[in-house]
């Protein structure tokens, strides 16, 4: 794990691994659904809070690893949408911390105290990782610090662990997998197979798939799984063809997804069996995979094509900025600061407000490259997930796979 300087006067972020992660001592914020200390505790133990300091944002994402580059383009974007805005947030200058994850879920939780006591950070950004989120959604509940996730998709932050405080611009892991399954079922397929690795983001896509499968009367038969960030795809890949499934379904992402896609067209798979699966497959990953990947359906809240003034003007500030194509990471990243901006300026800087902070951010209604949306009760975007299609280094829309789709937000209470 290495640590960061950011390029522009912004602060350097720790090594991973560090002390107790259990010591969250120090830093007492204001209580929320009684689940942390109340008002006048929370005041005592912050540092002597003048509003027209700097704010700070500790960004929590993985800069090495199979996610390294999410993690990049998450913060490459999330900085554009800063800079758009003068580098000031609800009249403050905004100080970004940036901290290494390496989505890594054991040095999570102490990566977020760092967050918290050693940099003071007043709002956190991260992560990618489903399992390395719950410590940040965790910190969130028991101290009512404002958390935004910029990709992580795991379902309880939408669901029984939702809260106040706790806000995503991404999706839920249900979705994408559910628009995959219903738009596969729609073009005649009866039985698919789920292939991911064993951790949340893959077993939730693989349920949404299931969902969407079902809606449309098919049937996932099976879900083979490996230990997540392994690459050895041979296992897997030699059991597919004697499963007697139509179709094969996938969530890899990164340089993992970049992989899987190669091995499955070198093993002679890809006219045999189609691929396809939630659009994490093909998703800033189209150069490195080349032709292998050419003709996979995936289905995402996104679409580099997307024939949206907003995504036009995106894509080419951020190519600009990064002399590189921007995804779906990217938008996330910038929709994470346009949604704190609503936020932060409607309390004109004042963290303390958060019942106002919150409620702005609740209702704020967000200009995204992938359409405007708002978010549900539980504080996930409601969105279109979009068919598409990978064509000469493009992922191209050819549908809607489901309509201003929610996550259902089982079990989500919020006081
Ligand atoms: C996740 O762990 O939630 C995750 C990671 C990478 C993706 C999508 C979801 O591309």
């Amino acid at each position: 794990m290495r640590d960061r300087v950011g390029q522009d006067g912004t602060e350097q972020g720790g090594t991973a691994r560090c002390s107790n992660p259990h010591d969250r001592t120090g830093v007492t914020r204001r209580g929320l659904g009684g689940l942390a200390l109340g008002a006048a505790a929370g005041a005592l133990a912050r540092p002597a809070l003048a509003q027209g300091a700097p704010l700070r944002v500790g960004l929590m994402l993985p800069y090495s690893g199979t996610f390294a580059q999410l993690g990049e383009n998450i913060t490459t974007a999330f900085e554009m949408h800063l800079a758009e805005r003068g580098g000031k947030l609800g009249g403050r200058a905004v100080t970004v911390i940036k901290l290494d994850d390496a989505s890594d879920p054991a040095a999570a939780p102490g990566n977020v105290n760092r967050l918290l006591n050693r940099d003071k950070a007043d709002v956190l950004v991260g992560t990618v990782h489903s399992g390395v989120v719950m410590a940040l959604v965790q910190a969130a509940r028991e101290k009512g610090v404002p958390l935004l996730i910029p990709n992580a998709g795991n379902v309880a932050a939408s669901r029984d662990l939702c809260s106040a405080s706790v806000f995503r611009t991404s999706f839920s892991n249900w979705q994408p997998g559910f628009g995959m399954g219903k738009a596969l079922a729609a073009m005649g397929v009866k039985k698919a197979v789920w292939v991911t690795w064993d951790y949340a983001a893959g077993k939730e896509q693989g349920e949404g798939f299931r969902d969407g499968l079902k809606a449309g009367g098919a049937e996932l038969v099976q879900v083979l799984t490996l230990p997540f960030p392994e690459t050895n795809f041979q296992p897997i890949l030699a059991q597919l063809p004697g499963l007697g499934v139509e179709a094969v379904g996938a969530f890899f992402a990164g340089g993992g997804a970049v992989q899987f896609v190669r091995d499955y067209a070198a093993a002679g798979l890809r006219d045999k069996l189609p691929l396809c699966g939630s659009g994490f497959l093909t998703e800033g990953t189209l150069a490195a995979q080349g032709a292998a990947a050419e003709g996979i359906r995936t289905a995402l809240h996104y679409g580099d094509g997307l024939d949206i003034p907003k995504n036009a003007v995106f894509r080419a500030a951020f190519k600009a900025k990064a002399g590189r194509e921007a995804d779906v990471y990217a938008v996330q990243g910038y929709d994470a600061a346009q949604l704190l901006a609503a936020g932060v300026d409607a309390v004109k800087g004042d963290m303390d407000a958060d019942a106002a902070l919150f409620a702005a951010m609740r209702g704020a209604r967000i200009d995204s490259p992938r359409g405007a949306f708002t978010l549900s009760a539980s504080h996930n975007p409601v969105q279109n997930i979009y068919l598409r299609e990978a064509r000469g280094g493009e992922n191209k829309v050819i549908g809607v796979a489901a309509e201003a789709l929610a996550d259902p937000g089982t079990g989500c209470k919020l006081a």
